[in-house]
């Protein structure tokens, strides 16, 4: 072998080897198909006679979208196959590397439009006029990704009375739609596995009694006390003003109707069950066994942010594009996209509710030894042997069962 420290002037080791290229089997350009790729960028405004240099710049960045949507999309739904079968909570990890995947992909997106920001208006001013009626409302894979993830069809917005799906023709795109709508989406597997969250049975740990009670005795201590001790009358109306907004907001999570009733109102996603679950993973994330269920959580909250920011980055662009003219797809343009980027298109939005509802660390119940030991990657790796094979359980004693039992609902 050569020496690596030979070389002084940087050369020697970098002219050795074979050039195994000019033997040539897989080939580089064969393999990645750029004939197709970089053949495929026809500008409108060439076809019409005069070519505009920016409408290349156009036609990559959305290219470049496009095939970054696809891989999101492969990704997505290799979590939700994980998601749709009983794991090992080992799997975990593969979920989360593939979640965060994704985030680093969404952070790029939210960052590209920067580039097309570099056309001016009056540049695509030059183009536009070819495009019609060709938009972004179109995208397929973009609005399969929203459904794949979640999105609540009541809560999209309309425009022109019209229905996202219309602009859709070809059956193979409408059937992939119909199917991304009807097939449990990433948002309603969460909710079960949050729902299994080991913690939640009233008749053992029973975490969402223990936290009303912990909750109650924080409001208590820093809000009513201290306002029925204030001798200044105004001062005293405002604590307790403070106090009871603290409580109606309590109120809404602990009250089980009040909770549907804001399920009904479109206010929350996740089951009441499936939300004690995220509350207890976020109370208990440094327990060991929910780190990588806390981790997740934060993922999909990350998820949720940057398709905001990519929605707002968009919106923002469009606004410099166009200013108030309706978009080539026949929407107002600017007052319809920016009304997309609110609450009503977030997906994980009771993941973002929960810190409405933390109570300060000495506040949070204790666990006691049973779920501590639950809750450590001892007693859950020990008891997950068993669980990946379920069929094969043997008959073991009560507690054990009971034990297995819990293992076995917290697998994804
Ligand atoms: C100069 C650049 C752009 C302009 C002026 C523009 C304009 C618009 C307008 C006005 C709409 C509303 C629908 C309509 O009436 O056409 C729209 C929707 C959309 N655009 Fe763009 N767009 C631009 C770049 C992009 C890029 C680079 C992408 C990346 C794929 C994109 C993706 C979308 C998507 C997915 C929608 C549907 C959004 C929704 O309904 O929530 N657009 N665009």
């Amino acid at each position: 072998m050569a020496c690596p420290y030979r070389d002084i002037n940087g050369e020697g080791s970098s002219q050795e080897g074979v050039n195994n290229v000019i033997k040539g089997s897989v080939v580089y350009g064969e393999y990645l198909q750029l004939n197709k790729l970089l053949d495929a960028q026809e500008l409108a405004s060439g076809k019409a006679g005069k070519p505009v240099h920016d409408e290349h710049l156009f036609i990559i960045t959305h290219q470049a979208y496009e095939l970054w949507f696809k891989q999101i999309i492969l990704e997505v739904d290799s979590v939700r196959e994980m998601f749709s079968s009983i794991l090992d909570e080992k799997h975990t990890l593969s979920i989360i590397s593939r979640l965060n995947r994704i985030v680093l992909i969404l952070k790029l997106l939210v960052d590209q439009f920067q580039i097309l920001e570099t056309m001016t208006p009056l540049d695509f001013m030059e183009f536009r006029g070819h495009l019609s009626p060709a938009s972004g409302f179109q995208s397929l894979q973009f609005r399969l990704l929203e459904n794949k993830l979640g999105i609540k069809q009541e809560n999209r917005v309309r425009y022109n009375q019209q229905h996202y799906m219309e602009v859709f023709h070809d059956n193979p795109s409408v059937q992939a739609l119909e199917e991304s709508v009807n097939s449990p989406s990433l948002l309603e597997q969460v909710e079960g596995w949050l729902s299994r969250t080991p913690g939640l049975e009233t008749d053992a740990f029973n975490f969402w009694g223990k936290f009303q009670q912990a909750a109650e005795s924080w409001l208590d201590d820093d809000f009513s006390k201290p306002a029925q001790m204030e001798p200044d009358p105004d001062i005293k109306r405002m604590k307790i003003d403070e106090y009871k907004k603290h409580q109606e907001s309590f109120e809404s999570i602990f009250n089980e109707s009040l909770y549907e009733n804001a399920i009904k109102r479109g206010e929350r996603r996740l089951s009441h069950k499936a939300f004690q679950g995220a509350m207890m993973i976020s109370l208990y994330r440094d327990e060991p066994r929910f780190h990588q269920p806390s981790q997740l959580i934060s993922l999909l909250m990350d998820i949720d942010s940057l398709f905001t920011k990519w929605r707002y980055n968009h919106v923002m662009m469009v606004q410099r594009m166009l200013g108030s003219k309706a978009g080539t797809g026949g929407s107002s343009g600017y007052q319809y996209l920016r009304s997309t980027v609110s609450d009503r298109y977030k997906i994980f939005l009771d993941l973002f509710n929960i810190s409405t509802y933390l109570i300060p660390r000495h506040y949070i119940p204790s666990l006691c030894p049973r779920m501590k030991r639950r809750l450590s990657l001892k007693e859950s790796s020990s008891n997950n042997n068993i669980v990946t094979d379920m069929g094969k359980l043997k008959k073991t004693s009560i507690s054990e069962e009971e034990n297995l039992h819990e293992e076995v609902e917290f697998q994804i």
